[in-house]
């Protein structure tokens, strides 16, 4: 108990997932004077914290663990306790989709956002800062007031807006070297006064012009746009690559043509089989719900065709390798490289993989999976539903006796491979879907494969 006294400040951060981790790691090594505790529900999540297999892979995070945790960053199941000590207290809970009753499919489910409010009432002793770190509905800063406000023991809650908008894969490099910090605040005296202690927190490795400050409402809406913008790119150029395939233009041609305007940029404009993870499909919803909800209707059906253009792309992707493969793929193996929702990480939430596996099922296709870091996430996927599945780490070995290799995952592994072997080991004719256009199409054409990028004429063997 002794050495909490010697630090500055205790920052809690309920919620140890893909962003609660990574985010509170980079503050306990920026901010060594401050100690940083991590809570979580779930007590398996919270011992692989404390484990020498942290329970997420984004790289660089291991090492900023080890030197941080025992330090000044912990990681407990003590909630309670957790709450008790904080002077800050980030909320970093899971917010999915609302599955169930009213907004089903679409609006937040806040359940697990409004428990923790509750558990910050009943725990509080001392007065604290409370920062919204989860994205959220706009709005939302007012109802963890009122549940903060009704259970008031004389204790002064100040809640701000803190949305966290690093990427799954770079997550380190993009907390420690950050575009930008969001804090927005009531612009009160007390608002104020909790929102520079928390740029305080930030500025210790961001320059000050780095960290915008708002009201906080500008700030939760921020988020959920910043992320429609980044998906609307994606369906903006995946749209445009149906165009291409019908018209032997080639998008990624378009891309570069398109992007060298410094107004447009050439960041974030790769077609592909469409986006997946766990927040642009949610996020979109939740602002096409809102939207519809304030009588917006022009609004919400504007940003849901940003959905729709993705749920197409997927199925097109399908459709081609069902139709180019002779209209059948009944009992024919196919090799999937890769099934996380992007390279670098092993999270497979809303992976266009678990949408392409089901249906080349449904086409009764025996499906070889064969991803570097997420062959146990796909496994829990797609659990009851994988007989005809073949999981399979050696990629070699998926693509042996295949019909077709569809590529999933940019994972740069999958450059590298030696493509003359695999092309010896597969059933001719042999397909390649390159869903990523991560391959040397011409390489592969001269090996003898039959190649199908995104948005480009494929490159075939037959008259
Ligand atoms: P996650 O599911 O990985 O982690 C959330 C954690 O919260 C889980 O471990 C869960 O057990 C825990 N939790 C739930 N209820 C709890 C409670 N009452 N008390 C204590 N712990 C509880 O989710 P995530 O990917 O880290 O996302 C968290 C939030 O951040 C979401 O709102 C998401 O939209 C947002 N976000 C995510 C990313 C990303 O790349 N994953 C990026 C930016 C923002
Ligand atoms: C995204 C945002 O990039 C983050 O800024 C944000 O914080 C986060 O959502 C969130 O709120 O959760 P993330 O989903 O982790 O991050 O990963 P991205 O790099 O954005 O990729 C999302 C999907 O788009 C992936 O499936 C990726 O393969 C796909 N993508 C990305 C493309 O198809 N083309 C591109 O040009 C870029």
């Amino acid at each position: 108990m002794e050495y909490r006294m010697t630090f500055k400040k205790n920052i809690l951060c309920i919620g140890a997932g893909y962003v609660g981790g990574p985010t509170m790691a980079v503050i306990a090594l920026k901010c060594p004077e401050y100690r940083v505790e991590v809570v979580d529900i779930n007590e398996e999540r919270i011992r692989q914290w404390n484990s020498d297999h942290i329970p997420i892979y984004e790289p660089g995070l291991d090492s900023i663990v080890r030197e941080t945790r025992g330090k000044n960053l912990f990681f407990s199941t003590d909630i309670n306790k957790g709450i008790q000590e904080a002077d800050i207290i980030f909320v970093s809970v899971n917010t999915p989709t609302k599955t169930f009753g009213e907004g089903a499919g679409m609006a937040s489910d806040l359940q697990y956002w409004e428990k923790t409010a509750h558990t910050i009432v009943e725990n509080s002793t001392s007065n604290k800062i409370i920062v919204e770190k989860s994205t959220l509905p706009v709005r939302t800063a007012e109802a963890m007031e009122r549940i903060l406000k009704a259970g008031n023991r004389g204790i002064r809650f100040e809640v701000l807006s803190n949305p966290e908008f690093l990427a799954e894969g770079s997550a380190v490099m993009d907390l420690l070297e950050a575009d930008r910090v969001l804090i927005g605040a009531h612009r009160t005296p007390g608002g104020l006064r909790a929102e520079q202690e928390i740029v305080d927190i930030y500025a210790h490795w961001l320059p000050r012009e780095k960290i915008i400050t708002t009201n906080l409402w500008s700030s939760e809406l921020s988020k959920l746009v910043a992320n429609a913008f980044l998906a609307q790119r994606i369906s903006s150029i995946n749209a445009v690559s149906a165009l291409c395939e019908k018209t032997d233009a080639d998008v990624s041609e378009i891309a570069y043509a398109v992007g060298s305007d410094s107004r447009i940029g050439h960041k974030f404009i790769n077609a592909s089989i469409g986006f997946g993870g766990s927040c642009f499909k949610k996020d979109i919803l939740n602002l096409v719900y809102i939207s519809r909800s304030y009588g917006l209707l022009e609004v919400a059906d504007y940003w849901e065709m940003v959905v729709s253009m993705n749920e197409y792309q997927k199925h097109r992707f399908v459709q081609k390798i069902v139709k180019e493969m002779f209209n059948t793929i009944a009992g024919k193996k196919i090799a999937l490289f890769g099934f996380a929702f992007k390279a670098n990480t092993g999270d497979t939430r809303e992976s266009a993989a678990i949408y392409i596996t089901k249906q080349l099922l449904e086409e009764h296709a025996i499906v070889a999976i064969s991803d570097p870091k997420a062959l146990d996430n796909a496994k829990i996927d797609l659990k009851g539903m994988d007989n005809g599945v073949l999981y399979i780490p050696d990629p070699y070995e998926a693509a042996n006796d295949a019909y077709a290799i569809a590529i999933v995952t940019e994972w740069s592994d999958f450059k590298n491979l030696d493509y003359e072997r695999i092309f010896k080991s597969m059933k001719k004719p042999a397909f390649i879907f390159d869903g990523r256009n991560l391959l040397d199409h011409h390489k592969l054409s001269e090996i003898g494969f039959n190649v199908y990028p995104i948005g480009k004429t494929p490159l075939t063997h037959f008259d």
